[in-house]
């Protein structure tokens, strides 16, 4: 029989394996139902033998270390930049300086992935700290987030102590998820790839980095004397082995070959599933580094050859304007198609009057386009010297579809159709209300919704519940079979039974993202509890702002709302919450904030702990909190619980508490 240390040691071992198979070699070997089982198993382990906790365990990658600033950390070898290239010219010329101090040498050549530079420090093999480039001289502690990026190893394959760097980065890919889904959560969008791995980086709370899908390569030692490491490629063999990810690199042994890599790599930077701005050259030999030399900022060795922007010229044909579901006008610009890195573009949207005025964008105009973080399409800038006789844009003052005058946003920026009787507001309601994030209606899509509507079968929201009654028109009008007529129906029919959080999220009030109706829903139980409240009882629920309690209340107050409301209940839609929340337990609808290091439970558990008795568990003190439990080295949340006299826990009245 194995004893537990070695038990662990060996799971710790085989996930380790796991995660270097998915994340590093993009190949796994085991189901996602074998890797949570064996990382569920560890846990119990874990949680059973709490002396055997260690720093470098897989179990400490989910996140929960929530940080109360970050702290700096120096570079006692300075993270430095790279000198640019912009075209074969300028590469030769790199090539000719190096040359002037050593007459033959072999280059390397690698992407230039577009992220953020990192340094991380191990100590015999064990990942100790992480921390942002900075100034170059001082960056700032992530180690928290950067132990939550699965291709980084908290442990080494040798017990070695050395530091590397590399970049930070996220795919294209989850790029286009995180923005998905901050969308629906009513969240700023990222602009590019490179902003939401630097944004997530610079979180206090390292839950956010781990559920961001974060990645690294790595492509250098900041310093190594061993033999092992004599050339740059001999280093990325190295830090391979080590178990780091690493990206591809080309050995080339003269300049014309170094041009055609960089222009190798430029031709298909579309390949990668991430975004790489450019290619590095880097003389190969490392011991010719010191003679080479350096200056202030970048070494001399080393050059970036940067892409062309990929800058595409194009015609605006058109500005349109869309109205969305809260009435807000957006111009979007209808261009002349073309291909742009990889795909065809015919849209850009120019955000509002401001953005287009500011660059004196006019239709028939030619533009330069580019995509933004290689995915967004976004015009650049006029072309001035082919203007003939554009004439100025003009914002539009009335709605495009209803007429009625515009007003302006509280910041200015924004212009908005105020009228609740928009059609182009309904049918985006009507789409809304429909979708899979709301009340998830499967086969009533944009394009079956606006068909419906307008046929005039779908007015408002309600019209959903009634078109079982006009299933013979459907079916002869609208060109529907019996059988998807039938399916659509009774797709309809379940969605009445949705919890609440889904009509919720579902009737679109301003502001009220996914995030929102979800607390909304657990706090008010049905929709009838909220429908009278004041301003003040929903600002005082935690995670509901200013905006959105004046939203609720101005939504609530409208008259068609409750009419919309009592009309749902008769189709015969639930308008209760249906989740699980704990109503017996001892912590029913409390609030607490964990602080400090706690010796018998992760964060994780204890906010499991916590949740389990039907408590609430926020990051920040403030007067809604109710308790405080505090740990070892418990710092400012402390300070600021005791300044407004909450209840102060440690961690053996937690513990008695919980039983
Ligand atoms: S080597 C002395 N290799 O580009 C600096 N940098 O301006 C050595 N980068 O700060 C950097 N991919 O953030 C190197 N394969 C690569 C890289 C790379 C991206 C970034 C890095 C650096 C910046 C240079």
């Amino acid at each position: 029989m194995m004893d537990a240390k070695a038990k662990i040691e060996a799971l710790r071992n085989e996930i380790n394996r796991y995660d270097y198979e998915y994340h590093v070699l993009d190949a796994p070997t085991v189901s996602d139902i074998v890797y949570d089982q064996k990382l569920r198993a560890l846990i119990e382990l874990e949680d059973a033998y709490p002396e055997y906790k260690t720093d470098d365990s897989p179990t400490q990658r989910v996140g929960g270390v929530i940080l109360d600033g970050f702290r700096k950390v120096d570079h006692p070898i300075p993270m430095l930049s790279l000198a640019n290239a912009f075209n074969a010219e300028e590469l030769r010329e790199f090539d000719q300086r190096v040359r002037k101090v050593v007459a033959d040498v072999d280059y390397v050549v690698e992407a230039k992935v577009d992220g953020l530079a990192a340094s991380l420090r191990y100590e015999s093999g064990i990942l100790v700290r992480a921390a942002t480039r900075g100034n170059g001289d001082v960056g700032e502690d992530i180690t928290h987030n950067v132990r939550t990026i699965k291709s980084v190893p908290l442990k080494l394959n040798e017990a070695v102590s050395l530091e590397v760097r590399g970049e930070i980065f996220m795919t294209k890919a989850a790029f286009l998820r995180l923005n998905e889904s901050r969308d629906s959560d009513k969240e700023a969008l990222f602009k590019n790839p490179r902003n939401a791995a630097a944004g997530s980086v610079r979180q206090l709370d390292s839950k956010i980095a781990s559920k961001r899908a974060l990645d690294m390569f790595v492509y250098s030692l900041a310093e190594s004397d061993q033999e092992a490491t004599r050339s740059q490629s001999a280093v990325i063999e190295y830090l391979k082995a080590l178990g780091f990810k690493t990206n591809p690199y080309l050995k080339v042994q003269s300049i014309d070959a170094v041009i055609e890599a960089c222009q190798q790599i430029e031709q298909t930077r579309h390949n990668y599933s991430y975004g790489i701005d450019g290619a590095v050259v880097k003389v190969n030999e490392r011991g010719l580094y010191k003679a080479i030399g350096y200056t202030a900022k970048s070494p001399k060795w080393a050059i970036a050859y940067k892409f062309k922007a990929e800058e595409v010229m194009t015609r605006i044909e058109a500005i349109n304007f869309q109205v969305g579901r809260t009435g807000q006008i957006t111009p979007v610009a209808v261009l002349e198609p073309v291909e742009v890195q990889g795909s065809t573009v015919a849209r850009a949207t120019l955000h509002n009057d401001g953005y287009i005025k500011a660059r004196d964008i006019r239709v028939g105009d030619d533009v330069l386009i580019k995509k933004a973080g290689d995915i967004i399409p976004e015009v650049v800038s006029v072309i001035l010297e082919r203007r003939k006789d554009q004439v100025p844009f003009e914002m539009i003052s009335k709605c495009p579809k209803c007429s009625t005058q515009l007003t302006r946003s509280d910041s200015e920026a924004d212009l908005y159709c105020l009228n609740p009787d928009c059609p182009a507001q309904k049918l985006e309601a009507l789409i809304h209300f429909a979708s899979r994030k709301a009340m998830n209606i499967e086969g009533l899509g944009n394009r079956i919704i606006e068909l419906f509507f307008n046929e005039g079968y779908l007015k408002r929201i309600p019209d959903i519940y009634r078109l079982k009654d006009h299933q013979t028109s459907l079916m002869t009008k609208a060109n529907f079979g019996e059988k998807s007529i039938t399916k659509l129906i009774d797709n309809i029919e379940a969605s009445k039974q949705n919890s609440l959080e889904l009509l919720l999220f579902g009737l679109g009030i301003r502001y009220v993202g996914q995030k929102v109706s979800k607390v909304l829903a657990m706090h008010f139980k049905d929709i009838f509890a909220m429908m009278d409240c004041d301003y003040e009882t929903f600002k005082n629920i935690d995670e509901i702002g200013e905006k959105i309690a004046e939203s609720l209340v101005a939504y609530f107050a409208r008259p068609d709302t409750k009419a919309l409301i009592h009309e749902l209940v008769d189709l015969g839609v639930n308008t209760a919450f249906k989740g699980v929340v704990s109503e017996s337990g001892a912590f029913q609808g409390k609030t607490f904030v964990l602080t400090g290091k706690l010796i018998d439970y992760t964060r994780d558990e204890a906010k499991a702990l916590i949740e389990a008795q039907g408590g609430k568990v926020t990051s920040s003190v403030s007067k809604k909190t109710d308790y405080v439990v505090v740990g070892e080295d418990a710092g400012s949340k402390q300070e600021k619980a005791e300044k407004l006299g909450l209840e102060i826990w440690d961690e053996a009245h937690f513990k008695a508490q919980l039983s």
